[in-house]
C-alpha cells in the first residue's frame, strides 16, 4: 500500500474495538489494491493513559497533513474536564457534513448531519446548582450543510428537513435556510419534526431518502436507523469539509466487547469504500461495497446480527471475495 505513494491517509485506530475494526478495514483496502501511504496517529483513551493527553498539537498537525483520515473509535477518558477530541477534530479540520448512508436489503437513507454546530458548539458551563449549554445555529453553517444535503438528493427523491422549530427559536433559522436552499436548487423537500421523525424511523423508514438535520437531532437519530438496519456494527459515515475529510463506523469503542473478537467489522468496511470514493477511486468503492454485501448473503455475521462468525471470519470473507474478483478482472 505504498507504491505510488501519492496519497497519504492517517490512521486512527483508538480504543476499544477500533484497532480491530480498523485492521479489517485495511485488509479490505489492501485486497483491493487501493494504493496509499499510511500514517499512524495515537489518538484517545490508551494515549491519554499513558501521556495525560488524548491528542496533542503535532497529531492534530499530521492529521492536517494527510489527504484523509480513517478513524475507528475512541473512549472518553474519565476526566471531567476533558473535552472531546472528536469534536475537535471535526471543528480544526471543519468537517461541517456528517453523511451517513444506511442501507439493508429493503432500505435506503442518507441522514445528512451538520457537524460544527447546534448543541455540540462547546460553549457551556456548569457549577453546582446550574448548568447550562448554547445551541449554535448560523445561517451560513445551515446553508452550507444544507447544500450538501441537495448535492445527494439531486440524484434521489427527496429532501425532508428535520427540526423542533414549533420550539426552537435556532430551528426556526434552520428549517427557513434549508427549504430556502432547497427551493433554490430545484430539490423536492418537505419538513418534519424530530420527535414525529424518530417515530416514523421505527414504524415507516421506508418513507425516507435524503434527511439534513443538526447536529445533536442527527447523532440520536442515526443511532437510531442504525437499529433498525439491524446493527450500529453495520453503519458507515464520512465526515466532509472544504479541505479536509474523515472516514469512520457511527459505532464508538463498544469496551463491553473489544478484545473478544466479535466486534462486526462491517461499518468500518463500508467507510473505507466512502474513503475510496471520496479518493476518486469509485470503481474500489464499489468492490468493496458489493463483496461486503455478498460475505454477509454468504452468512458471514457477528453475534450483533445473530451470527456466530467472529471478527476475522467476516473479514476473511470479505477479503477472499476481493481477491477471487481481482482474478476473474484481470
Ligand atoms: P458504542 O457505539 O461503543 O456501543 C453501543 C453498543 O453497540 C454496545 O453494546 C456495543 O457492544 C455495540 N456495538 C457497537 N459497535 C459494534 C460493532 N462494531 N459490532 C458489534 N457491536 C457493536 O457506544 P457506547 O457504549 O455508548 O460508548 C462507548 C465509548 O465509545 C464511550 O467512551 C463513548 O464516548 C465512545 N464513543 C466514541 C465514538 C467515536 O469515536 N466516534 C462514537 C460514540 C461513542
Ligand atoms: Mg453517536
Amino acid at each position: 500500500m505504498s507504491g505510488r505513494g501519492s496519497k497519504k491517509v492517517a490512521i486512527v485506530a483508538g480504543d476499544g474495538i477500533g484497532p480491530e475494526v480498523v485492521e479489517s478495514a485495511l485488509a479490505v483496502l489492501e485486497a483491493v489494491g487501493a494504493d496509499f501511504e499510511r500514517v499512524p496517529v495515537e489518538i484517545g483513551l490508551v494515549r491519554w493513559k499513558r501521556t495525560g493527553l488524548a491528542m496533542s498539537e503535532e497529531d492534530l498537525a499530521a492529521l492536517k497533513e494527510c489527504d484523509c483520515i480513517l478513524f475507528g473509535a475512541i473512549s472518553t477518558p474519565p476526566d471531567p474536564n476533558y473535552k472531546s477530541v472528536l469534536l475537535r477534530i471535526r471543528k480544526e479540520l471543519d468537517l461541517y457534513a456528517n453523511i451517513r448512508p444506511f442501507q439493508s436489503q429493503n432500505l435506503d437513507f442518507i441522514i445528512v448531519r451538520e457537524n460544527t454546530e447546534g448543541l455540540y458548539s462547546g460553549i457551556e458551563e456548569m457549577d453546582a446548582e446550574r448548568a447550562q449549554t448554547m445551541r449554535i445555529i448560523t445561517r451560513r453553517g445551515s446553508e452550507r450543510i444544507a447544500e450538501k444535503a441537495c448535492d445527494l438528493a439531486a440524484s434521489r427523491q427527496k429532501l425532508t428537513i428535520i427540526h423542533k422549530s414549533n420550539v426552537l427559536k435556532s430551528d426556526r433559522l434552520f428549517l427557513r435556510t434549508c427549504q430556502a436552499t432547497a427551493k433554490r436548487r430545484g430539490v423536492p423537500y418537505e419538513d418534519m419534526l424530530v420527535d414525529a421523525a424518530a417515530y416514523n424511523m421505527v414504524t415507516n423508514p421506508r418513507r425516507f431518502d435524503v434527511l439534513v438535520t443538526t447536529n445533536l437531532f442527527g447523532d440520536i437519530l442515526s443511532d437510531e436507523a442504525a437499529g433498525v438496519i439491524g446493527s450500529l456494527g453495520l453503519c458507515a459515515s464520512a465526515n466532509i469539509g472544504t479541505d479536509h475529510a474523515l472516514f469512520e463506523p457511527i459505532h464508538g469503542s463498544a469496551p463491553d466487547i473489544a478484545g473478544k473478537s466479535i466486534a462486526n467489522p462491517i461499518g468500518a468496511m463500508r467507510s473505507a469504500a466512502m474513503m475510496m470514493r471520496w479518493l476518486d477511486e469509485p470503481e474500489m468503492a464499489s468492490r468493496i461495497e458489493a463483496a461486503v454485501q455478498e460475505g454477509l448473503a454468504s452468512g458471514a455475521r457477528t453475534p450483533d446480527l445473530g451470527g456466530n462468525s467472529r471478527t476475522v471470519d467476516v473479514t476473511r470473507a470479505v477479503v477472499g471475495l476481493l481477491r477471487g474478483r481481482d482474478t476473474n478482472w484481470s
